[in-house]
């Protein structure tokens, strides 16, 4: 039996890599191992996933050092950046720099380094349809993201831009979800109009992740975009109302009314649903749902994902 590819997982007590090391491990094909990065390897997560069977290690990704070490003797990498744990793109690129060089001096044949557009291509600050915000962004958890691609470039790490989707586990996690208005029905606010949001259950990035590891060299070098479906606010509200058996309205408000919400990284994430609204064909049109159906069979519709996970959207 040949000997099994080491992953390196960063984020993996997280979304996106504990997705990632959870299919690794129950992967029947055996074919690579799992190395679960964190910064605490005594937490409750972290000791869950060594019970799983992967091999724990600490490193942080503001810490070069302690990536490189990390990344030693791994086949592959899978990149994130947490942008919402500190909001500074030049963060998130410095991270991702961090972890492109460490992956060249450790030799990592396949990265995976999880991006988004930079929307500056689409919207020039000059553009002034949508406010530039921390001096030179348009949509600072994105570009950030897409201006760090060239770094894995740079490096000359065999990398696979990965391109994900607004995860359906918002409706959970990130306080997304329908909350009642005023009349008391249930209202789902978007600032998307009629245009359609390609989203993903959370779990299935990593599912996706390892289709690409899967596949050896194919996706080395190009970008990979991932969604589960696309589907309107309109469609959102309906499978909502059905699975919660409760009415849920589609709220659609213009993007300057929903910049205005005055939650940390609400101007963010109304610059992020007007790009997504406004520049909907590219968006859309990037994100094969049968492509990333063909990286990972078990991909979730809205509905299956609804079906496990309706009893977890906090309404109130
Ligand atoms: N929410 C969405 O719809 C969406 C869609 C697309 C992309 N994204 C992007 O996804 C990214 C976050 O990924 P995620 O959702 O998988 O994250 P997550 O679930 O918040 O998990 C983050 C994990 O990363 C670890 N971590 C945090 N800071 C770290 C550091 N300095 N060094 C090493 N590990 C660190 C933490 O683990 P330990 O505490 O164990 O170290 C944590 O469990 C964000 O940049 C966001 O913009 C989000």
């Amino acid at each position: 039996m040949s000997p099994k590819k080491l992953i390196a997982v960063v984020g993996a007590t997280g979304a996106q890599g504990g997705g990632l090391v959870r299919a690794i491990l129950s992967d029947k094909s055996g074919e690579f191992a799992a190395r679960a990065i964190t910064r605490d390897v005594g937490s409750a997560k972290a000791r869950e996933l060594a019970r799983l069977g992967a091999e724990v290690v600490a490193a942080d990704v503001d810490d070069a050092a302690s990536l490189e070490r990390a990344f030693a003797g791994a086949y592959g990498a899978f990149c994130v950046t947490f942008f919402w744990a500190h909001f500074s793109p030049e963060k998130e690129m410095a991270e991702a720099a961090n972890m492109a060089v460490a992956a060249k001096r450790a030799g990592v044949q396949h990265v995976i380094w999880s991006t988004l557009e930079d929307t500056r291509r689409w919207i020039p600050l000059t553009d002034d349809r949508m406010p530039t915000l921390q001096g030179k962004y348009k949509v600072p958890h994105f570009d950030g993201k897409g201006e760090a691609n060239k770094t894995f470039l740079a490096e000359g790490v065999p990398t696979t831009l990965l391109h994900t989707s607004f995860y359906w586990d918002n409706f959970v996690y990130f306080g997304a979800g329908p909350k009642p208005g005023p009349d008391g029905v249930l209202a789902l606010t978007m600032p998307m109009g009629d245009k359609r949001l390609p989203g993903i259950a959370a779990e299935d990035i990593g599912k996706c992740a390892l289709g690409i590891f899967k596949a050896g060299t194919e996706h080395v070098g190009k970008s990979v975009y991932i969604a589960g479906e696309h589907l309107t606010g309109a469609q959102f509200a309906a499978k909502l109302t059905r699975a919660l058996g409760r009415e849920v309205r589609y709220n659609d408000v213009p993007p300057e009314v929903y910049r205005g919400f005055g939650f940390p990284g609400a101007d963010d994430m109304g610059n992020m649903f007007q790009f997504k609204r406004d520049f909907n064909e590219d968006f859309v049109g990037a994100r094969s749902v049968e492509l990333s159906r063909r990286l990972n069979p078990e991909l979730q519709t809205f509905d299956q994902w609804l079906e496990k996970n309706k009893g977890r959207i906090p309404l109130e």
